[in-house]
């Protein structure tokens, strides 16, 4: 694993960026694995300035992201594909075609996980994988002890990630208790995975994900053994370190 570690969580987002606009530069075809949550913001800003200054052009390029809530509707301000959309998508004038979140509305959930594979599969597999990481140490939805050969499939939120993710919504009544996620070893099969964290709040789970030792108990310990694993974090998420 390459750590690094930067004075601020801005200097986080343009060091990030600059790995990802490497790669999609370096491969002919690059597909994108894309994250919500606020850690990857700064990355999106970033990348976005790059596309402002005529730097960077994803308007051709696939994209993916790792999640969705099940049961909230597609156009929900809070579902994934509405945040994909607005902090990414458009700021990043991609092509909003190319750009996929699973269908966590789906009425056959199954088939909607394995055509999602299938799409990642048919587009060449994920170039640079973006990550954050929940408190409880999950990359997507996968919550500890998910399975480090899971692939995508409904999983059950942690009441932790209920809590932490109640900020979005008006109570936590409304926060869905389920998601469709691509798995560990979906996410594993991209070709780099770069991990972002900024804050204290984050520190335990960097520490577990970096130097504990490789369990499921914090899904993000798998990483430890992608052979192309990057995480960039401030000092106050690498303080445990
Ligand atoms: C969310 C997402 C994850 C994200 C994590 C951390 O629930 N499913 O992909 O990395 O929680 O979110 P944040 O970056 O807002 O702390």
């Amino acid at each position: 694993m390459e750590v690094i570690i930067c004075p601020d969580a801005d200097e986080v987002g343009r060091v990030a960026a600059a790995k990802v606009a490497r790669v999609c530069a370096d491969e002919e075809r690059p597909v994108l694995g894309l994250a919500t949550g606020s850690s990857p913001l700064a990355i999106y800003a970033h990348l976005a300035a790059k596309v402002e200054a005529g730097e960077l052009d994803l308007s051709a390029v696939d994209a993916f992201a790792l999640d969705e809530y099940v049961g909230l509707d597609r156009n929900h301000p809070e579902s994934y594909a509405s945040v994909i959309a607005r902090t990414v998508t458009e700021p990043l004038r991609m092509d909003p075609a190319r750009v996929h979140v699973p269908d966590g509305a789906a009425e056959d959930i199954e088939a909607a996980a394995e055509a999602y594979e299938r799409a990642i599969s048919e587009a060449g597999g994920v170039s640079v994988q973006i990550l954050g990481i929940g408190t409880n140490g999950h990359i997507g939805f996968n919550e500890p002890t998910s399975s480090f050969s899971s692939r995508t499939r409904i999983k059950t939120l942690a009441e932790r990630t209920r809590l932490d993710n109640q900020r979005f919504f008006s109570s936590l009544e409304e926060v869905p208790t389920h998601c469709l996620t691509q798995g560990l070893g979906t996410i594993m099969d991209a070709r780099h995975v770069l991990l972002v964290a900024q804050g204290a709040a984050k520190a335990d789970a960097v520490a577990a994900t970096v130097e504990g030792p490789v369990s499921a108990v914090c899904p993000a310990s798998i990483l430890q053994h992608h052979r192309r694993a990057t995480v960039v974090l401030d000092e106050a998420a690498a303080s445990g370190l």
